[in-house]
């Protein structure tokens, strides 16, 4: 008989820990915070069927995500990945194994660093188009503006013409962005729900997540079909996934499997891009010495000229305000979440076979021992060598590891752009408005979206 190793001390949560499941489901990062602060580097919590190790130290997530530290036997959770491929398709963002590495071989190569710098000119027509579209509404004292779909149908936008070459995403910006907010709202309550109905069963969160796999399909099915059809090629990432073959084994993808992961490019390629700048701007808003200062270099670099390559090593200040908004508003906050296939040491503590890790950027991101006055928004905390001040995964917004995100350079690339060229045109102020309240999906959302005040700059 094979005993249970000790565990480390966390919540009880009462019977299955349903307790805690009630909190997490209620306030997932107040409950995360409270597990953190209350237990510290390692905390064990049960949710129902499930045994939680809340991993909240850089130390054990370094041990988690280097590649070879714990010889394989940690993979990505699941439920979780099992939740979303069997509702919307499986692909890179929910593979392991074999499959997985050939996926992400086939992506690689399209999102290089030296590769995302073709798509400079789409960037800036789009956020032109969408500055341009503020303007008209420009008042002396400013437009109120929801920012959270504003930045969504931009970076839409650039998604859609990077991946697929459509120009003008206006018309189906708005179905598609209802559709990925129910799949988003369906799979976070789906992956940690007591009991998962089966997707045959014609509830309603069954029938809404049909219904929004269906109007995304139906964007994307059309246009692969008609490139196959046509022979086009594009300069884009359906012209690159068609044309793909795995460098080691020679395979190519098949249609359904362009078109899933055509599908998590579309969702994890705008939404978090357009968060992150989304939090940029209410943090500016709020911040205005931080702000001006973002102006001045901007300014200075820029003249009053639409951004080119060369810019970018020139305006540090603009990376430094991501990196720092990205630490206090982590946008894709939950993809972080691993698997023990076999028992596993992690510091003194021994997780066994089929514990589920959490690693919790919101929690680690605002860790007073590493951050002092973590809620303070200080982008001179990513000056000069921050990477050799702070331990390896005290910032980590993309991940890391193999899994590592492989769309970070091109949402850093837009996020250097975007942001000069909204600095230069407008200032943010806040709007008064309720308290923000969190919305912890998938990704980090404000309820109901923000608003934020924009005058143009004389
Ligand atoms: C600010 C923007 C973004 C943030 C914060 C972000 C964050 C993340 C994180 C935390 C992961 C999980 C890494 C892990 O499990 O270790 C991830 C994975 C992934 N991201 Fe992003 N992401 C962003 C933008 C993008 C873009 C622009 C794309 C593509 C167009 C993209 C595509 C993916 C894919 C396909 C994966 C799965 C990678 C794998 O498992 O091999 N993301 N991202």
């Amino acid at each position: 008989m094979t005993s249970t190793p000790p565990r480390p001390p966390g919540p009880s949560g009462g019977p299955f820990g349903a307790m805690n499941l009630i909190r997490f489901q209620r306030d997932t990062l107040g409950f995360l915070t409270d597990v953190a602060e209350t237990h510290g580097d390692i905390a064990y919590f049960r949710m129902a069927a499930f045994h939680f190790y809340l991993v909240n130290s850089p130390a054990y997530v370094r041990e988690l995500m280097t590649p070879s530290a714990q010889g394989g036997k940690v993979v990505k959770w699941g439920r979780q990945t099992a939740t979303w491929s069997n509702a919307v398709g499986s692909s890179t963002l929910t593979m392991e194994g074999e499959p997985w590495k050939s996926h992400r071989r086939i992506l690689n190569p399209s999102f290089q660093a030296t590769i995302v710098k073709r798509y400079l000119d789409v960037v800036t027509r789009h956020t032109k188009r969408r500055l341009d579209a503020w303007q008209t509404q420009a008042h002396p004292s400013g437009v109120e503006i929801e920012m959270m779909f504003e930045m969504m149908r931009t970076t839409m936008g650039i998604i859609a013409d990077i991946i697929f070459s459509v120009g003008d995403i206006e018309r189906d910006a708005a179905d598609q962005n209802q559709a990925l907010t129910a799949v988003f709202e369906v799979l976070t309550a789906r992956t940690t729900a007591f009991q998962q109905m089966p997707l045959w069963m014609p509830t309603a969160d069954n029938r809404r997540i049909a219904k929004a796999t269906e109007v995304i399909e139906a964007f994307i099915l059309p246009m692969i079909a008609e490139r196959r059809r046509t022979g086009v090629q594009c300069d884009d990432i359906l012209g690159d996934l068609i044309a793909a073959k795995d460098e080691e084994t020679g395979a190519q993808l098949s249609d359904r499997e362009i078109c899933n992961e055509l599908k998590t490019l579309f969702g994890a390629g705008h939404e978090t891009t357009a968060l992150m700048l989304m939090w940029t701007l209410h943090l500016l808003s709020t911040n205005p010495e931080i702000q001006r200062k973002l102006q001045e270099e901007v300014d200075t670099v820029l003249q009053g000229r639409v951004p080119g390559l060369d810019d970018l090593k020139r305006m540090p200040y603009t990376e430094k305000v991501l990196n720092e908004s990205m630490r206090v508003y982590p946008p894709a906050w939950s993809l972080m979440v691993r698997q023990a296939v076999d028992d596993i040491q992690l510091g003194g503590t021994t997780v066994p076979k089929g514990s589920v890790m959490l690693i919790p950027m919101w929690t680690i991101h605002r860790d007073s021992r590493i951050y002092p006055d973590p809620l303070r928004f200080d982008p001179e905390r990513f000056d000069g060598d921050w990477k050799k001040r702070y331990p390896p995964y005290a910032f980590f917004p993309f991940g890391g590891g193999p899994h590592v995100c492989v769309g970070s350079h091109l949402a850093m690339f837009e996020g250097q752009l975007m942001l000069p060229m909204m600095i230069q045109r407008f200032s943010y102020e806040p709007v008064e408005q309720p308290e923000i309240e969190l919305q912890a999906l998938l990704t980090l959302r404000p309820k109901g979206g923000l608003k934020i005040r924009v005058v143009e700059r004389k």
